[in-house]
């Protein structure tokens, strides 16, 4: 049984979904410790109503050289204090230091919600749009140095509709996000990941596994 860790800003939808994942035995893992940068953030009580302690590690104040690191130590420090094994990112607004990314390499993970490695970086939904893109979806990926750049955990697509907007596409690729985080983190704890060069290799994955849109499939 691992001991994650979740870093989350904002409303966490992700992180309950890690959570559910959890309380449902289908991760076998613990949460020990949601850390958020941001002291308001919506998903920290969503946490604790899960039983699961809480941190706010607060950026205000924290600019300038070196800030960042020594911001990314503090949550370091918490994490390890709370005993955490694998870190997963979940709405984390904030850019990681090269420390940190080090520090946790291949037991830190992200959820983006693009097709990467297309459309990394901020308003990804918006990016989708103006390339009139027909199809998009997430990616749950490893984090390394260069942002939403790590290997390919796992993705889902959907499809982009006529008519769609930033709000309705998003809506569409957070019902992927919801299934495919839990699966990769599972796939993660169960130890069936190894990183190969810039590729992920899912350990005892049947080679005649169904391909569907999502990838590797909900169940196996
Ligand atoms: C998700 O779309 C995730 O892919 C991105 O930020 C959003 C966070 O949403 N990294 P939530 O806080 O998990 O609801």
């Amino acid at each position: 049984m691992k001991n994650v860790g979740i870093l989350v800003s904002g409303r966490g939808s992700n992180m309950v979904a890690l959570l559910e994942g959890m309380r449902a035995h289908e991760i076998d893992a613990r949460c020990a410790l949601v850390v958020s940068n941001v002291p308001d953030a919506p998903a920290l009580p969503k946490a604790r109503s899960y039983g699961v302690s809480t941190a706010v590690v607060d950026q205000r104040g924290t600019r300038g050289a070196g800030a960042r690191e020594a911001h990314d130590r503090a949550v370091d420090e918490a994490l390890r204090a709370a005993g955490v094994e694998v870190v997963c990112l979940a709405g984390y607004m904030r850019i990681l230091s090269a420390w940190f990314v080090e520090a946790w390499r291949d037991r830190l993970i992200n959820i983006h919600p693009s097709l990467l490695p297309s459309f990394p970086g901020l308003h990804a939904h918006r990016q989708v749009l103006e390339h009139g893109a027909r199809v998009s979806g997430c990616t749950v990926h490893f984090v390394d140095a260069e942002v939403d750049g790590g290997p390919i955990i796992a993705q889902a697509a959907v499809p982009v509709l006529p008519g769609d907007d930033e709000d309705s596409l998003a809506a569409r690729v957070l019902e992927q996000e919801h299934r495919v985080y839990p699966r990769a983190l599972q796939l993660l704890c169960a130890g069936r990941l190894r990183v190969d060069g810039r590729r992920v290799v899912v350990e005892a994955e049947p080679l005649d596994a169904p391909r569907s849109l999502v990838v590797p499939p909900p169940r196996d």
